[in-house]
């Protein structure tokens, strides 16, 4: 009978589906390195600064208390956009902003969260300041949603 499915017929189905969306997959995964990504993460304004803040940023484990566009731990603000937040829109406000902040710490204002003191060099907080920046600007759908991250 024609309408009989039959066991080549299901092997098709199964190794046909297979193959249409392991190249579906390959397809969206080409695209997504190739065009989109491009497009949102501006890598034309990564600079050698950008690149030694981002090493700093792990070194000393910000994403152990922050999130940065929403990963990482939420003890601390968002960092994504906190050059957004303290630099009004200025490199050189964010860079003194930074050093302020990070020779600051730790507060030692009872009740409030502390963050530590990394004794970092200012030239190292520029670099971080740098890659902070550089973060604010990729394209992540305008997250976090609220400035204050
Ligand atoms: C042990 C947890 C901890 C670690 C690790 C940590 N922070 Fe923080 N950070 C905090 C807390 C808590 C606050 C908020 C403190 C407050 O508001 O008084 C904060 C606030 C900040 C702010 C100010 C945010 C704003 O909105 O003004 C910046 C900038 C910052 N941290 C940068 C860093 C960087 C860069 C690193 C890594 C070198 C780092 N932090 C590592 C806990 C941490």
């Amino acid at each position: 009978m024609a309408e009989r499915f039959t066991k080549s017929m299901a092997r098709n189905i199964y190794l046909g589906g297979s193959a249409f969306f392991v190249l579906l997959f390959l397809a969206l995964t080409y695209d997504t390195q190739s065009r989109a990504m491009p497009e949102r993460d501006n890598r034309e304004l990564i600079t050698a600064e950008v690149a030694q803040g981002k090493h700093i940023w792990e070194e000393n484990n910000c994403v152990g208390c922050h999130s940065l566009m929403g990963e990482g731990a939420y003890f601390a603000p968002e960092l994504a956009n906190v050059f957004d937040r303290r630099g009004a829109g200025d490199s050189a406000t964010f860079k003194s902003y930074m050093r302020a902040w990070m020779n600051a710490m730790p507060t030692n204002v009872p009740g409030r969260r502390q963050m530590p003191q990394f004794n970092l060099t200012d030239e190292e907080i520029d670099a971080l300041a740098a890659f902070l920046e550089w973060t604010s600007k990729i394209d992540d759908n305008n997250w976090p949603p609220n400035i204050e991250g």
